[in-house]
């Protein structure tokens, strides 16, 4: 809670705005017609039917005027473009990895890595799975192991790094696995569907020793790497006057590789990487990349957003940036605090998550209640927010398969809305907290088999 009588102050924005989008909030008619077209799924919304749109951090964020003026210098070359060259270069400055793939978005990267790693009978542990990578462990038929400490599904508990792996269990896990049972281990940062909550570089300190004394490599999920290392400056006493760059690299010398949505700390709309020491897994990355992506010198990407990544990659770990970036977020998590709006805590690099269990008391697992609360924040202002819950990790219809956390994110694009936006997102949180005695639970209607909270469509429980 914050401390009575103290002004909730937004962050500075170390930037000002050279070119705008316009956007409306919809008449209350316009979003209940809008729901009931997606089959309140808010995945089907087109973007005109949403005011501020919190459903991803993802590819969403606003570029720089360098940015804009690097896409001018695409070459647009299939083969051996000075693009790549110089994206190349940016990423090995940055991790140290000398083997970079490109690819058109973190999820390309996964399947690069995972269709080389996984197969059926392994088990591939993360501190905390998401969505995309669990697939692609799963489609190539390995299981998927969450390892993350016991206090990263405490919600209330401030607990600085809850995105920490518990090295206690994955020591047992390598030590009971059979040679080749674990071929790699993986480590997101942030976690993301724990809450964006940041591992500290002394657990992954630890992971890599345990992995490494075990001859198993370690690859990370480096998708908000950038937005981890603040928190590891911020809150690690021994990290406190290193640079974002310094701490990534301490970060990147401790692992044998990773993959990366760039559409995240890359700040741009479009593009990732995998990247790797192993030269050998390279060639036969590369092999797999020209098949499905692209020649090693694009990946599936225009040249120009190979160069406008190459300047992101590096505007994200400008500390005044990452300020107003994680400060958007207590800013936000401040004015919930004050209304007495549960979330979890502390709040993340990316977003506010909704503690649906405890906003929603009254609804069951099998009513869906993530989707219901994602259904009333459009329905109330427009704002459009994603389950991570029931529906996207567990079967929804059962007590015993919902995942451990019930959650609904609002995510922050970077650099994309201002204070005030934000002011206007809480103001419709806290309206629709006031009035959650009366929310009702849904059902689906359409339950696809893979990723399903993408495509599944949904009805309000009558009654
Ligand atoms: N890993 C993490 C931790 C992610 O958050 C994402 C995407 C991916 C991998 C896949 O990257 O989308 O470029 O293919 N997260 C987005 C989100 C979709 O909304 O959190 P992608």
């Amino acid at each position: 809670m914050p401390v009575p009588g103290r002004t909730i102050r937004p962050p500075l924005e170390p930037f000002k705005a050279k070119v705008i989008e316009a956007i409306r909030v919809p008449t209350a008619e316009e979003r209940e017609a809008a729901l009931q077209r997606a089959g309140f799924n808010l995945f089907n919304l087109t973007s005109d039917d949403v005011f501020i749109d919190l459903l991803t951090d993802s590819g969403t964020s606003a570029m720089s005027d360098r940015q804009w003026a690097a896409m001018m210098l695409g070459d647009e070359t299939y083969a051996g473009s000075r693009n790549f060259a110089h994206f190349e270069s940016v990423v090995q400055e940055l991790t140290g990895f000398p083997y970079v793939i490109p690819a058109h978005q973190g999820r390309a990267a996964e399947n690069l890595l995972f269709t080389q790693f996984a197969r059926p009978g392994t088990t591939i542990p993360n501190n905390m799975h998401f969505d995309t990578t669990r697939t692609h462990v799963m489609r190539n038929g390995a299981r998927a192991v969450n390892l993350a400490i016991p206090e990263a599904y405490q919600v209330d508990l401030d607990f600085p790094f809850k995105g920490n792996m518990d090295t206690g269990r994955l020591s047992e896990l390598l030590r009971s696995a059979s040679a080749g049972e674990v071929p790699l281990v993986m480590m997101t940062l942030t976690n993301n569907t724990g809450g964006g909550q940041p591992v500290s570089l002394e657990n992954l300190t630890e992971v890599s020793r345990i992995c490494h004394t075990a001859g198993v490599p370690l690859y990370l999920d480096m998708c908000r790497w950038a937005e981890n290392a603040y928190f590891v400056r911020l809150r690690e006493p021994a990290q406190q006057g290193r640079s974002i760059r310094e701490i990534g690299r301490a970060i990147f010398d401790l692992a044998d590789g990773a993959t990366m949505s760039a559409k995240k700390d890359g700040l741009v709309n479009i593009g990732g990487f995998v990247a790797t020491r192993d030269p050998a897994l390279a060639d036969r990355m590369k092999e797999e990349l020209i098949v499905f992506e692209g020649f090693p010198t694009y990946g599936g990407l225009a040249r120009r957003d190979l160069e406008a990544a190459s300047v992101g990659l590096l505007e994200a770990t400008d500390l005044a940036y990452l300020e107003h970036r994680i400060g958007q977020v207590r800013f936000l998590a401040d004015q919930l605090d004050a209304e007495g709006v549960p979330f979890l805590h502390p709040p993340g690099g990316h977003g506010i998550y909704l503690d649906v269990r405890r906003f929603l008391p009254h609804l069951p697992v099998q009513q869906l209640p993530g989707q219901a609360l994602v259904v009333e924040l459009y329905r109330e202002g427009a704002v459009r927010t994603v389950e991570v819950g029931g529906i996207m990790f567990g079967d929804g219809e059962s007590p015993e398969s919902a995942p451990a956390l019930e959650l609904v994110r609002l995510a922050i694009p970077r650099r994309a809305y201002s204070s005030a936006h934000l002011e206007y997102v809480a103001g419709v949180v806290a309206a629709v907290f006031r009035r959650r005695a009366a929310i009702r639970g849904m059902k689906m209607t359409y339950e696809p088999e893979r990723l399903r909270h993408f495509t599944a469509r949904f009805a309000p429980l009558s009654g």
